[in-house]
């Protein structure tokens, strides 16, 4: 592989995505890639750069970047975050909105809706203790293909034997063959868009509750601290950000404090309301 080649496209990915593509991951370009150039005919990855890098190699362009992406989810990941937002950070949110103000929750780089879906069935679950609140969940990824699988909410087997309680598997699911269909009450309480965390995402609004997990990890410091600039400018000062297990705000920004005692679980810092979560929480 042409080391000129692995560098363009690194750069590419970066600059489009945030992502870094260290020289140790060659062996990615080539298991992710190979199956599009063939289909394409084109045999080496200057080649494909080529091709990407004229004004009629867009789609090309965006599908590299997609492949490149790792989509890895599942239900309920680590736990902890969701225990959180059930027990504490949806409860309080709810008692600090005024009646009929809806609650607005995104799980920003959604992947196949498996994040923003389990938050949507917590709020389910919830329905005692939030009344007729509204809560809208929104998904937002850079990749076309999981934001489809998202809508669509049809998961295989394997996908929900990871995490999903069989409580919830039996109440919200339906068997079709060897798959799971998601009943429309779930499914209606999350909307999904196309949303690059590196774009201007003010048109999505402002949300209570961000879950921002397991795409950090894949940026440089720099891409960091400007995704989370942006995070920041959508949330209210007494909002809370949830990020991956290996994801930190510590040495990145200072526009997030972390929730004493709550591993991954951040609140903005500066506006009113802030510095007071554990106790409120
Ligand atoms: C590993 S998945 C994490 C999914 C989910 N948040 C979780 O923790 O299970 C990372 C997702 O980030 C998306 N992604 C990567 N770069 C992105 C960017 N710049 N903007 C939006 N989404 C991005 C990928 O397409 C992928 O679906």
């Amino acid at each position: 592989m042409s080391q000129v080649a692995f560098s363009a496209l690194a750069s590419l990915l970066h600059t489009r995505s945030g992502l870094v593509l260290g020289p140790d991951k060659m062996y990615l370009v080539e298991t992710r890639l190979g199956p599009l150039m063939k289909r394409e005919k084109i045999t080496d990855l200057g080649g494909l750069v080529s091709r990407i890098s004229t004004a009629a190699g867009e789609v090309l362009a965006r599908e590299v970047v997609e492949l490149m992406t790792t989509n890895e989810t599942f239900f309920f990941r680590d736990g902890k975050p969701f225990e959180h937002f059930k027990t504490a950070a949806i409860k309080r949110i709810h008692a600090a909105r005024p009646p009929g103000q809806p609650i607005r929750v995104w799980s920003a780089a959604c992947s196949t809706g498996q994040e923003a879906y389990s938050l949507a069935m917590i709020v389910a679950e919830a329905k005692a203790v939030l009344g007729d609140r509204k809560v809208e969940i929104v998904g937002t990824d850079l990749s076309r293909e999981v934001l489809a699988k998202a809508r669509e909410g049809v998961y295989s087997q394997f996908e929900v034997q990871r995490g999903l309680p069989i409580q919830l598997l039996m109440k919200y699911f339906k068997q079709e063959g060897q798959n799971w269909r998601l009943s429309d009450t779930i499914r209606n309480m999350a909307s999904f868009r196309e949303g690059n965390l590196l774009g201007d995402l003010r048109a999505l609004g402002r949300f209570d509750i961000v879950f921002c997990r397991n795409v950090l990890i894949y940026f440089d410091q720099a891409t960091k601290g400007r995704v989370l600039a942006t995070i920041a400018g959508q949330m209210p000062a007494d909002g809370v950000l949830y990020l991956g297990g290996a994801e930190t705000v510590l040495g990145i920004t200072d526009r997030f404090a972390a929730i004493s005692g709550e591993r991954g679980v951040y609140e903005p810092v500066g506006g009113a309301g802030s510095g007071a979560r554990t106790a409120a929480a």
